[in-house]
């Protein structure tokens, strides 16, 4: 039977994946099945089961899941746990699962290899506190930031997310009015505003001349928080196409154990 592997999601009737893993199979030769399966919110263990029974190889968890798959993965890597989220689950031939939160290195390697920039002694504000910001924030810190300062609408969300991770370096959390009077390098948008078109508010003296901004969601046309980055005068305002692809790369050496190019894919994404 060709491997299978899926995408789980609610909605998922959108994800690029198919189409991502479609381009990377092509590129490396390999023989494989990649779909959309749609779970029903509150059914996450259910669906994972079924496709486990029908002998799937692996899976890319997304929006609600990615906390449910930390729930039902018994074995995972560190940064998984880290995280509390998981985006790859591997099956193995026993029918147990691996997971693994690759997430964050997608984000690094697009920063730091397509986007070319050194993230280490910058200033970086991440904006939101929820299941998105906890999958980036090792790998940040990770980098050697000067800081990272969490702002959130709940700030005591972003302080507790904050305390998590204080052990691996300087990091804190408040709400969106103490970011006055501050500046910084890079300015990630973690939160789920978008989904509304709407951004986090943040006044745009939080950029500094050269700053640069990355939007963790990313759409056809520039999303509401490329938007702002370019209205605030960001040297460079990303969305997180280029993520979304580097993610879906390491899930795909974790199950082929191929590298595919990446910048293709990209480049034929954004067109
Ligand atoms: P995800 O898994 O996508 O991160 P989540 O865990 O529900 O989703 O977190 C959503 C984040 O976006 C939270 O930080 C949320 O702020 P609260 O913690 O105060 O709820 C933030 N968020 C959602 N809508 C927002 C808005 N309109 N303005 C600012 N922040 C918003």
């Amino acid at each position: 039977m060709t491997d299978q592997y899926y995408v789980i999601g609610n909605p998922v009737e959108h994800s690029k994946s198919p189409e991502i893993h479609r381009q990377f199979a092509v590129q490396t030769k390999q023989t494989m099945y990649y779909g959309k399966f749609l779970a029903p919110v509150g059914g996450f263990a259910e669906s994972l089961a079924a496709l486990i029974d029908e002998g799937i190889r692996g899976a890319n968890v997304t929006v609600p899941f990615k906390e449910d798959a930390f729930m039902c993965c018994h074995h995972m890597t560190h940064r998984a746990e880290r995280a509390r989220a998981i985006n790859t689950l591997i099956i193995g031939d026993d029918g147990k699962c691996f997971g693994d939160n690759t997430d964050g290195v997608g984000l690094l390697t697009d920063l730091t290899q397509n986007h070319s920039l050194d993230i280490s002694q910058q200033r970086i504000l991440v904006l939101g506190a929820g299941g998105a910001v906890r999958g980036i924030l090792e790998p940040l810190l990770d980098q050697n930031p000067d800081r990272i300062v969490i702002a959130n609408r709940t700030p005591g969300k972003a302080r507790s997310l904050a305390r998590d991770f204080s052990d691996l370096g300087e990091i804190s959390g408040c709400g969106f009015d103490d970011l006055k009077n501050r500046q910084f390098d890079l300015i990630i948008n973690g939160t789920s505003a978008g989904l509304q078109g709407k951004v986090p508010p943040v006044a745009p003296g939080v950029l500094r001349k050269g700053s640069i901004t990355y939007d963790l969601m990313y759409g056809r046309e520039p999303t509401a928080f490329v938007q702002w980055g370019r209205h605030a005068g960001a040297a460079e305002a990303l969305d997180g196409i280029g993520m979304l692809v580097e993610q879906a790369a390491e899930s795909f050496y974790l199950w082929r154990a191929k590298r595919p190019d990446t910048r293709a894919v990209i480049r034929d994404l954004q067109t």
